[in-house]
């Protein structure tokens, strides 16, 4: 079946277009301060590019992230997973969400124009038990976010951890790399990596590292400048981290505050979920020309990945992301941008 696109408006000019290959976001336009649209996702022409342009702006599941050891056991039971990178199963396996066509409707919510996804996942889809019904619904509300809303439910005890991989850079394809933008990160502590990002367990401060953005940070400082430090240097030489949120109440928190004064966009993320990982596009390659008429290089977008612990099921340490029968997964993140004088709300 052909992927179809959708696209949805609101009352602010701002819009989505979406895919019916894994929900992927095609563009994300949004006023600049004088009220002039940019599209602030990277992207390429064809939906069908996004997988191996790092599963770029597409839903990920059933476990985003990466699961070690070959897979995870569950009520004594292993159930093996394919070591799709590296050395651990990534981002939903071989065949991930991201790579499926989903059932798509739009309808007007509540909350503004809607976008929803639906999808069945059977039972050992990527090896993971219970036939998994996602439904996924993108919102765009009239003060210029976009939220999403993720919900599932199994007949099996199984395992989810559901994320959306788009790639943001706010000049609206004017600026080639991240240089330009301030990035804050509510977290106080990250979970450490070894060696091919699998966490190690431990629980650190970001405290006197260069992975402190818990003030505006220039991404240029950090990316090419004097915040460079050896966690930095380790991962494809930019942000590929966990961050554990510092929350104070459960629901919705402010994650992360993106912003780009040159076209005065500002971005927040809000999330009910505990972790988010921040990936500033390192294996990204310019070999295939995106959307906006160059080729991607490292660092050229940032994406947060708001998300339970990487490699949760084979952590004991970590919050579950266990789902049972009867249980309802929900997970809820917001992109919240604000633009002055053009936004309402
Ligand atoms: C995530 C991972 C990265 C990379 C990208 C996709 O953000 O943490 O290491 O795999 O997805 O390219």
């Amino acid at each position: 079946m052909n992927p179809k696109s959708y696209t949805i408006r609101n009352k602010a000019g701002m819009s989505i277009t979406v895919s019916s290959l894994g929900g992927i976001v095609q563009s994300l336009l949004v006023p600049d301060r004088n009220g002039k649209l940019g599209d602030v996702v990277l992207g390429y022409p064809k939906a069908t590019q996004h997988h191996d342009n790092g599963y770029m702006n597409a839903l990920i599941g059933r476990v985003g992230n990466r699961i070690s050891k070959g897979g995870f056991t569950l009520d004594g039971t292993f159930y093996p997973l394919a070591n799709n990178s590296k050395d651990c199963a990534l981002h939903g396996g071989e065949i991930g969400f991201d790579q499926k066509i989903w059932d798509v409707r739009t309808f007007a919510g509540a909350d503004g124009p809607s976008i929803e996804l639906t999808l069945l996942s059977p039972d050992g889809d990527e090896g993971y038990p219970g036939n998994l019904f996602v439904r996924v619904v993108y919102t765009l509300m009239e003060d210029c976010a976009w939220r999403i809303d993720y919900m599932a439910v199994t007949d099996k005890p199984t395992v989810v951890n559901l994320t959306q991989h788009a790639y943001f850079n706010l000049s609206g394809g004017k600026d080639k790399d991240l240089c330009g933008h301030y990035v804050q990160v509510n977290a106080s502590r990250f979970t450490e990596h070894l060696k091919g990002n699998i966490p190690s367990g431990k629980v650190l401060p970001v405290e006197g590292t260069s992975l402190d953005l818990r003030q505006p940070t220039s991404f240029c400082e950090c990316l090419h400048g004097a915040k460079k430090d050896a966690y930095l240097k380790k991962v494809g030489g930019g942000f590929d981290h966990n961050y554990v949120l510092d929350r104070i109440a459960p629901g919705l928190s402010q994650a992360v505050v993106l912003e780009h004064p040159e076209s005065g966009r500002q971005m927040e993320v809000w999330t009910t979920e505990p972790c988010v990982q921040v990936y500033t596009a390192n294996f990204l390659s310019p070999k295939d020309k995106g959307k906006f008429g160059y080729g991607f290089d490292p660092h050229a977008g940032v994406c947060f990945e708001t998300q339970h612990a990487p490699d949760s099921p084979n952590q004991v340490g970590f919050p579950s992301i266990r789902l049972d029968p009867g249980q309802v997964y929900r997970s809820t993140t917001i992109y919240a941008f604000d633009v002055v004088d053009v936004c309402e709300g």
